[in-house]
């Protein structure tokens, strides 16, 4: 197993751009099954969600091929319903392939995806759609089967009780096809949803509405051959903007989209950060002393981002003062706490509550990650701390970050990837 080695203490400086949004890009490779032709999607980031992700699209039948970032994907071919466990397993979003497949193919046969443990994570909202749209859904062997060979796919009206971005996602990829129009509300207004529906739009669905919390779909007979670039991604731009923070440095992210960072931006000027923002260029300049967040409430966007919860708790644990934590959206995305602790942070949880006491310093220290955000809260954490911090289990952070260590390392962090037994040198 892999581990990222960092010797903390460096400032970070310069300008980087941003890899293309994980949360976008897996639906939108999902997308591609509804697709009668050729789709081209640039700016798709190299992650391990993006290798599971065209997995299963080759499983299904697809032709997929990658050019550096542009993944080409030719769905003519497709010939298969079904998705087996062990694929499912690689990822939690793995429950979008639902909507594409039954889209298409009018049936899916698949079984409960997985992915990070951060509480619960049920599917009951999914399904439930699957139903209104007059597909029949059963369980058979572990495996959800949904059908709607009889009848067909039909428009519907969908009230979500809680705006789901994945459900949203499902019943979007569902409603392009499907006979008539669809209505949802409550729908997640996440960019990626967005930017789901723009690439969708481009290969001639009827989606309106995106990014608000109705979405209105009209049902199309098919979708023709479209390219698309990525959006960049504002959970990852967070993560670097935080690291700058921590480290009292000054960093330009070039070409994002600084609208999807506003909710992230202002806990960090609250910090005492200094957020400059000129066209699609977002610069965090940052004085080390950090001043504490009051309160970070996790809600759906636009609220905070429940993934960036983990990173901003990072922060607050070298910040003067007493900053409260309340995470809405997970029952239980608390398991960095351990290992912020063994950096000697001071935090204290119960329940959805997280109340962290500023510390001076941290030390270096040997953690795990132990989901993907979490594991990117460690490499802030050991960016900060004096002395050396090693960060086992990193194959949750390639999930979601490209090359963190290399992005880290331009920037002037002390940072290396080596393989379990291999000497870091300093
Ligand atoms: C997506 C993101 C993830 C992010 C999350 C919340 C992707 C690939 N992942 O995950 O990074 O943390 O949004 O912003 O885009 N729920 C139900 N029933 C359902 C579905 C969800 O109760 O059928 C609950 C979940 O248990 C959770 C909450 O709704 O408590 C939010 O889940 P959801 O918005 O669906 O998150 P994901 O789509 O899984």
């Amino acid at each position: 197993m892999n581990k990222i080695i960092v010797n903390g203490g460096n400032k970070l400086n310069g300008e980087i751009s941003v890899q293309g949004a994980k949360n976008s890009v897996l639906p939108i490779l999902v997308a591609t099954l509804l697709v009668d032709g050729v789709s081209v999607i640039h700016n798709c980031p190299y992650l391990s969600d993006v290798d599971a992700t065209i997995k299963i699209l080759r499983y299904l039948g697809c032709v997929v091929s990658r050019d550096g970032h542009t993944v080409t994907v030719d769905s003519s071919t497709m010939c298969r319903q079904d998705v087996p466990d062990c694929l499912m397993r690689e990822m939690r979003s793995s429950i979008v392939f639902l909507g594409g497949i039954v889209g298409r193919m009018g049936k899916a046969v698949l079984s409960t995806p997985g992915g990070c443990e951060i509480g619960l994570r049920p599917i009951d909202l999914h399904l439930s759609s699957m139903e209104q749209f007059g597909a029949k859904v059963t369980t058979e062997n572990g495996f959800i089967v949904c059908s709607a060979e009889e009848n067909g796919l039909c428009g519907t009206r969908i009230v979500l009780s809680f705006p789901s971005v994945g459900a949203t996602e499902n019943i979007i990829l569902t409603a392009t096809l499907a006979k008539g129009t669809t209505v949802i509300s409550n729908a997640a207004r996440e960019p990626e949803i967005s930017d789901l529906a723009d690439f969708l739009n481009r290969c001639g669905a009827k989606i309106y509405g995106a990014g608000d919390g109705t979405i209105v779909v009209e049902g199309v007979s098919r979708l023709h051959s479209a390219e698309h670039t990525i959006i960049p991604d504002r959970i990852v731009a967070a993560t670097y903007m935080i690291a700058t923070a921590m480290t009292g440095g000054k960093v330009c992210l070039k070409d994002v989209v600084p609208s999807h960072l506003g909710p992230i931006i202002q806990p960090l000027r609250e910090s005492g950060c200094f957020v400059f923002i000129k066209g699609r260029n977002v610069t965090l300049s940052s004085q080390k002393q950090l001043k504490r967040i009051k309160m970070i409430r996790t809600m759906p966007h636009p609220g905070f981002p429940t993934d960036v919860q983990a990173q901003m708790m990072a922060l607050t644990t070298i910040a003067d003062g007493t900053s409260v934590f309340i995470e809405n959206i997970f029952e239980s995305r608390y398991k960095h706490i351990g290992e912020l602790l063994r950096f000697g942070a001071k935090i204290h949880a119960e329940g959805r509550m997280a109340v962290v006491e500023g510390v001076k310093t941290l030390n270096g220290a040997n953690v795990k990650a132990t989901d993907l955000r979490g594991g990117s809260a460690m490499i802030l954490a050991g960016l900060s701390a004096n002395g050396i911090t090693e960060i086992s289990h990193i194959h949750h952070i390639d999930r979601g970050y490209e090359e963190p260590e290399k992005v880290l390392e331009y920037l002037g962090a002390d940072i290396k990837r080596v393989k379990e037994n291999e000497e870091y040198t300093t």
